[in-house]
């Protein structure tokens, strides 16, 4: 049994320790948002905070991260209202959307540690593969980011279908996961 706190909820999972982070998330904890495209490290779809750090997750095992408090997607805002999503709505940066979580993620730790990252931080922080090629956009999206973070600006709300609060509110435990006491 491996335990850790998944969007704000004790997690324990049943699986083998070994088992790669981005799949107990995806296959046990139906946590869906992190995606896994290569594997081995490179492309940044399935990153996650863990600790507060951007980390891909299919290069740790649960067993690595035994205790750790990690944030997907799904729990980054109760709305989906973190300034990095509020940038990219409306800088509408989204094409097949299939890499944006890892990429929200990244940019959502840098803006933890840094409030106002320079555009060689925000490259190094956002350093993901993405083959629609809206890596041109990202830097001044992050920056914008910022901007939204530090209260320096504002965008008006969009309104998604598929936003409320219980849709946003994270973690559901499934299959082989369960809450712990
Ligand atoms: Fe983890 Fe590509 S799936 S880095």
């Amino acid at each position: 049994m491996t335990r850790m706190t998944v969007n704000n909820q004790p997690i324990q999972y049943r699986l083998a320790p070994d088992t790669p982070l981005a799949y107990a998330l995806r296959d046990a904890s139906n946590l869906t948002g992190t995606k896994i495209g290569c594997s081995n490290g490179e492309c940044g779809a399935c990153t996650v905070d863990i600790d507060g750090r951007a980390v891909r997750s299919c290069t740790v095992t649960i067993a690595a991260v035994e205790g750790s408090f990690i944030t997907t997607i799904e729990g980054l805002a109760r709305d989906r209202d973190h300034p990095v999503q509020q940038a990219f709505l409306a800088a509408n940066v989204s094409q097949c959307g299939f890499c944006i979580p890892g990429i929200v993620m990244s940019a959502a730790t840098l803006l933890q540690r840094e409030r106002d990252p320079d555009d060689e931080a925000i490259r190094r922080a956002v350093d993901h593969h993405c083959r629609c090629g809206i890596q041109p956009r990202l830097i001044e999206t992050v920056r914008r980011a910022a901007a939204i973070a530090r209260g320096d600006e504002t965008v008006t709300p969009i309104a998604r279908p598929g936003t409320d609060a219980v849709d946003a509110a994270g973690a559901v435990p499934a299959l082989t996961a369960t809450k712990a006491d």
